[in-house]
């Protein structure tokens, strides 16, 4: 059984940590894109992004490749928008919660402040789980590489391996 790694990311920091931990884990990447892309620049970005995030909107994917069964382990990365669940994963979640029953579920969430304790919450009450197996949160891990960020990702992938 293998491990999934799901994420959608705007500017490309949830996109590399999710590479390094693919690439410690050996595990599948699944980036997902919706059909009508965010801004990714200017005003609009945040505006109309952190409008969609706060309003729980779940835009329509581009197709995705995805079976449950091949993978005991789920993880889903995501930026914090406005201390709220990216809208693409939300669609993603929706569409595919039925068939994450039983499976470890991780979360990596990316942000450049705050909010990330608020989306774990309000990711696990998507889900419908009590906990994750690890969580790691991370600053904006391209704009601001630095080492702690490595140590957190490798510490994240352990537990996943324990
Ligand atoms: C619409 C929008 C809302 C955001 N809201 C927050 C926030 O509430 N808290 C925070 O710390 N960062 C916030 N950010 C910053 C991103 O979470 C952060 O830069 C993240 O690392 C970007 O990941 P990405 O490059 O994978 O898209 C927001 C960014 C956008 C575009």
């Amino acid at each position: 059984m293998k491990t999934a790694i799901v994420y959608y990311s705007l500017n490309g920091n949830t996109k590399l940590a999710a590479q390094k931990i693919a690439e410690i884990l050996n595990a599948d990447e699944i980036e997902i894109f919706p059909k009508k892309p965010y801004f990714d620049r200017g005003f609009k970005k945040y505006f109309l992004g952190g409008k969609s995030a706060v309003f729980g909107e779940s835009p329509e994917l581009m197709p995705y490749e995805f079976n449950a069964d091949e993978y005991d382990t789920v993880i889903f990365g995501m930026p914090v928008w406005a201390s709220c669940i990216t809208p693409p994963l939300r669609t993603f979640i929706e569409e595919n919660k039925a068939s994450l029953g039983g499976k470890e579920i991780a979360c990596v969430l990316c942000q450049s402040g705050s909010g990330a304790e608020k989306v774990a919450n309000k990711l696990k009450a998507l889900l419908g789980i009590s906990s994750f197996k690890a969580e790691l949160v991370l600053i904006d891990p391209k704009d601001k590489p630095n080492d702690e960020n490595e140590i957190k990702i490798k510490d994240f992938c352990k537990e996943l391996k324990v």
